[in-house]
């Protein structure tokens, strides 16, 4: 969590550092800060709150360099404050920081150094590494990292100045993102790529413990012990512009509007693409276990897939786990266990240890993914992308909606590998996938409808999803997705739980968003609404079912007929419009909500 940068070349480092954060912004948002090249020295300035008020700062005294760091917080050791934020520097003010992940053994390291003299300023972690920096430090800023990185035990990504050494940039990583990126007009460090999209598609990825050495016109790159290292560039092809607004008020509504198109151009990749190759390859059948792992709507993608998978694929053991827990649980999982990874960003660290733990014991791995290059893309014995594009808002949508896609796809695959899907069928499912971009996008018809309802929503404390199966898994994300943003308290209930506790909840200034698409249980679920109603609470019903005379009492939205088992990625749609309304109506910051980051590297 925490975004960094650096820049060295030949224009001004200022405007484009914070150029770049603003694209990192999404990574943490609670502080930020800059350390340039002074006339006396490093010339820091940081600021508590919003990357716009240390913007503000630097424009009411702009300053000038060709060299500098900065660096977006999401707090995990010490409250926000200016003083935590970053850069930090040791007690002689000789070398600069900014890093992104925690140092495990800071304690250790802070009582060793403070014994020696330094004088620590913050209650971080991170101070650490530029205290230890200068206590290494001989006039060999290489020799100094390699050093610093031996005595660090923990996640980093560093980008490092030394006073010394005006011409340098250094970066290392281990356990956290850290790409670089070769321009015209100089050279990058970043946390991840759309920081540096409007000044190169040029991007070489840092493996663990790899060291780069930026000079204004040269890139060069060192194993831990000093050895150089040959690396090739990767060409990204997301635009520049795919970073940007486009008109919109916020990302997560431009990243909602995206979805026919990223679920057409995932749907593609998978049948006819880079993806397919892959799938292709996959022998399921060498496997008696499949289990499906991730965090937060990643995880929520992996209910719907249960769902799936059981149905289409009718294997005996399907389970679907919280990376946090299955990291820390001793699965009972062999190589006959086939685990599938599900992650955006490929840098959530509960994922990205639920895929080792899997691995050491033996599991064939598979990531779904969005951004190329991540930790888990590299790591897992197979990868598929999903075809999002840069997903800025902290609120997942559209990658969510392609992550959908791919597992339709692999059930799909799957069954029929295994023998459980005639080719017929199999065609008839997958014309029904070809089809779900046209109805999403014609959901968006709807809009105005579903932003009217949203505007008289925002006063409730207590918003219920309920459904039942597949409606059950999607009314977890439309749950997570509301409580995210616009902070009213929401939880997701399965449609028969409800008389088994929560029901004692439902009053009159108590929504219930209800989920009926499965065609086999509709009046069972109709029978749970019944139950709401009779409880005087207010319902919502989100349906492919035609309406009747009874849901004359509730407001009613309907869904686009198709197969049941693809509704989900339907009626997210609606659910995702809706959050969004009902935290717009609020005046909410929709893309930073309170407390959250984007992309969870730490535990
Ligand atoms: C979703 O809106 C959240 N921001 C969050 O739950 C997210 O899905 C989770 O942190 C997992 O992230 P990942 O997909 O990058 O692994």
């Amino acid at each position: 969590m925490c975004g960094i940068i650096g820049y060295i070349g030949s224009e001004n480092a200022v405007p484009i550092i914070v150029e770049g954060l603003k694209k990192l912004e999404y990574r943490g948002y609670d502080s930020a800060g800059i350390a340039i090249y002074g006339k006396d020295g490093f010339d820091i300035v940081k600021q508590k709150g919003r990357l716009a008020a240390l913007d503000q700062k630097l424009k009411e005294n702009p300053r000038s360099a060709t060299m500098g760091i900065g660096h977006t917080r999401w707090a995990t050791h010490g409250e926000p404050s200016d003083i935590n934020s970053h850069p930090h520097v040791g007690s002689k003010s000789k070398i600069a920081v900014v890093h992104n992940g925690i140092i495990e053994n800071y304690k250790q390291l802070k009582e060793r150094l403070e014994q020696k003299g330094a004088k620590f300023a913050s209650q971080t972690d991170s101070e650490v590494v530029a205290q230890l920096a200068e206590y290494y430090y001989r006039g060999d800023l290489l020799e100094t990292v390699i050093r610093v990185s031996n005595a660090l035990e923990g996640s980093y990504a560093l980008g490092i100045m030394s006073l010394d050494d005006p011409d340098v940039l250094i970066a290392i990583k281990k356990d956290n993102p850290l790409i670089i990126g070769i321009a015209a007009n100089g050279n990058f460090i970043a946390s991840d790529v759309p920081a540096v999209l409007k000044h190169t598609n040029q991007i070489y990825y840092l493996e663990d413990k790899e060291i780069t050495v930026l000079k204004k016109d040269s890139v060069a790159f060192f194993s831990i012990d000093k050895e150089p290292i040959s690396k090739m560039p990767e060409t990204i092809t997301w635009s520049a512009d795919s970073a940007e607004k486009g008109g919109y008020p916020h990302f997560m509504l431009k990243e909602i509007m995206e979805q026919p198109k990223v679920v057409r151009d995932t749907i593609n990749s998978a049948v006819n693409g880079a993806n397919k190759a892959i799938i292709d390859e996959i022998n399921i059948i060498a496997y008696d276990k499949i289990v499906i792992t991730a965090c937060g709507s990643a995880y929520n993608a992996g209910v719907v897939a249960k769902y799936v998978f059981e149905r289409l694929c009718r294997f005996s053991s399907i389970e679907v786990e919280l990376a946090s827990e299955f990291r820390y649980k001793d699965a009972v999982i062999d190589d006959k266990t086939f685990v599938i990874l599900i992650s955006q960003s490929g840098e959530t660290a509960d994922t990205i240890a639920a895929m080792r733990e899997a691995k050491s014991k033996g599991a064939s791995t598979l990531a779904i993914v969005n951004v190329v290059g991540s930790t888990l893309a590299k790591e897992a014995d197979f990868c598929i992308y999903t075809q999002a594009g840069p997903e800025i808002a902290v609120a997942t949508t559209k990658a969510f909606s392609t992550q959908l896609i791919l597992l339709y796809l692999l059930a799909i695959r799957f069954a029929s590998k295994m023998g459980k899907l005639a080719n017929a069928d199999q065609n008839e499912l997958l014309m029904e996938i070809e089809a779900l971009p046209e109805k999403i996008a014609s959901i968006f018809l709807h809009v105005d409808d579903i932003q009217k309802y949203a505007s008289v929503c925002v006063g409730y404390k207590s918003i219920f999803f309920i459904g039942r199966n597949i409606d059950y898994a999607i009314a977890l994300e439309g749950s997570l997705k509301l409580k995210e943003i616009s902070y009213i308290h929401s939880e997701a209930y399965a449609g028969g739980e409800l008389k088994h506790g929560t029901i004692s909840l439902l009053e009159e200034n108590t929504l219930v968003v209800a989920l009926a698409n499965c065609e086999r249980l509709y009046l069972k679920s109709m029978s749970n609404i019944e139950q709401v109603v009779s409880r005087k609470a207010n319902v919502l019903l989100i349906s492919s079912q035609e309406e009747t005379q009874a849901d004359k009492r509730l407001k009613f939205i309907k869904l686009p007929e198709g197969n049941e088992l693809f509704s989900p990625s339907l009626s997210v749609i609606i659910l995702q419009l809706f959050s969004y309304y009902v935290a717009a109506n609020k005046g909410l910051d929709i893309d930073k909500p309170r407390n959250l980051a984007k992309s969870v590297t730490v535990e």
